[in-house]
């Protein structure tokens, strides 16, 4: 059934809410602007894509390396990196309501206007509050680094900031990891976690965030090779958003970003895009950051963090190639993309609407549900016996046996649960139980012994 794109949103976001998969943040306390909740089922989708990515790289490839390291690193990392000179956006307020907005959002959003001649370049002096119609402020540089305090004073000596990309630790940790894990160039460092970023204006729900999750590779080469691996981390990317996440290819870009786009740390970058219910938006990137990271740690820290290449008695810095992804984003374009309305039966006979999340078996939240057709004793200790099987294999399943067979059908579709299985009268003659398949909605009888390999045999 077409759904309408603000029609998309507003349905994401209280299914979301509805079935425990994102809620407000700090709800009792009247909400905290921008910050959410991932409950069980948001939770289990974000874990799912996280160890789906960590699965396919870090173990899935020899040429890869995983770290963990601290969210508050020594104040010296963001002067060697640039972050404190250069993280920043183009910050404009109102002077009237003294809303403050991107002065790069809302250029694009004038250029984007119907019947708007692109070719005229935009003056920002030219656009007016969007809130009030009130003038704006010139332009002014806005670092975007959360700042934070270490030890028993608040004063300048004790300042700290919150890593805006994880990307950094991979690069301080990189001497440690050339001089311990015998590998040999090219190979990446590859991490998980939080970033944090005061942006100026975050929204569209889990979008654009404060505080985020990345999954970012920081992949090593020797600077003439750094074309092809760039080349192949495209490939991997593109390989990765189809044959993981799912996403049809007509709702995904591959943008290279112009020059004055490009983070200052970039010599080329592409970003995959994808088709937001509010627009074609960035999901990750691909950056070439040459030698900048490693050269300037080495300039500040006085560290030798060149490679040195035995075979060729050459010693040299490396460029880095990195593929970034948003995890938080990931969780979005994922849900966005799953998300549709079919018909199914009702219990008068009829046809009604069906709202059902399609996730790929392996993200999806719960894997299979065990419900039986009446809460009698004969038939609910087959189903709880079976779903005690499945956790103990380590995949998450649910029993359920309150409501009627269609409100818990409709409850496991809007979750996104692959399988249901329902045992009835007919499993005490048969030994059977029915599995529903959530997309094709056909149903078929399986041995009850055969479910658990069953379903291990299908998330394979
Ligand atoms: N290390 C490179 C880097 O951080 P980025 O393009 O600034 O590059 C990478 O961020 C990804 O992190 C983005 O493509 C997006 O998916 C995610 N991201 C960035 N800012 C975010 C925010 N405020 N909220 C949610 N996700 C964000």
């Amino acid at each position: 059934m077409a759904i309408s794109a603000d029609q998309k949103m507003d349905l994401l976001v209280s299914l979301c809410k509805r079935r425990g998969f994102v809620f407000p943040d700090s709800e009792i306390y009247g909400g905290f602007a921008n910050a959410w909740d991932f409950g069980p089922y948001g939770v289990e989708l974000k874990n799912n894509i996280r160890d789906a990515w960590w699965k396919r790289f870090v173990y899935g490839r020899e040429d890869l390396v995983g770290v963990d390291t601290p969210i508050i690193q020594h104040p010296k990392v963001w002067e060697a990196s640039g972050h404190l000179q250069n993280f920043s956006d183009p910050l404009v307020e109102c002077k009237r309501c003294h809303h403050r907005f991107r002065a790069d959002h809302l250029l694009e959003a004038r250029q984007a206007e119907p019947g708007y001649d692109k070719e005229v370049p935009v003056d920002i002096k030219d656009i007016k509050c969007p809130d009030c119609g009130g003038q704006l402020t010139d332009v002014m540089n806005f670092n975007l680094m959360l700042k934070t305090f270490i030890g028993v004073k608040e004063d300048t000596a004790a300042v700290a900031y919150l890593r805006p990309e994880t990307a950094a630790g991979m690069f301080t940790t990189w001497k440690n990891i050339r001089d311990s894990m015998r590998q040999k160039l090219p190979f990446g460092i590859a991490q998980v976690g939080k970033a944090f970023r005061n942006e100026i204006t975050p929204g569209n729900f889990i979008f654009r965030l404060r505080e985020f999750e990345q999954m970012e590779i920081e992949y090593y080469v020797h600077p003439d090779d750094a074309p092809r691996a760039y080349d192949m981390w495209l490939d991997e990317y593109k390989a990765w958003v189809r044959d993981v996440l799912k996403i049809s290819d007509d709702h995904v870009q591959y943008r290279e970003i112009p020059d004055e786009e490009r983070a200052f740390y970039s010599r080329r970058s592409i970003d995959p895009e994808y088709q937001f219910p509010f627009g074609m938006k960035e999901l990750g990137g691909l950056a070439n950051r040459g030698d900048h990271d490693l050269s300037n740690h080495q300039r500040v820290s006085g560290e030798d963090l060149r490679w040195f290449d035995q075979e060729k008695g050459e010693r040299f810095i490396p460029y880095v190639i990195e593929p970034t992804w948003g995890l938080t984003r990931s969780v979005l374009a994922v849900l966005s993309e799953h998300l549709d309305i079919d018909e199914a039966d009702s219990v008068e006979g009829d046809k009604e609407p069906r709202m059902v999340l399609r996730f790929p078996p392996n993200l999806a939240p719960v894997k299979a549900a065990f419900l039986p057709l009446q809460k009698k004793e004969e038939l609910t200790a087959i189903a709880r016996k079976l779903s005690r099987e499945l956790k103990s294999r380590g995949i998450n399943v649910e029993y359920d046996e309150s409501a009627s067979i269609g409100k818990r059908y409709r409850r496991q579709d809007e979750i996104g649960t692959p399988w249901c299985f329902t045992v009835d009268f007919e499993s005490l003659e048969d030994g059977k139980v029915t599995v529903r398949d959530r997309d094709a909605m056909t149903q078929e009888r399986i041995a009850i012994d055969e479910v658990p390999d069953w379903i291990q045999e299908k998330l394979k």
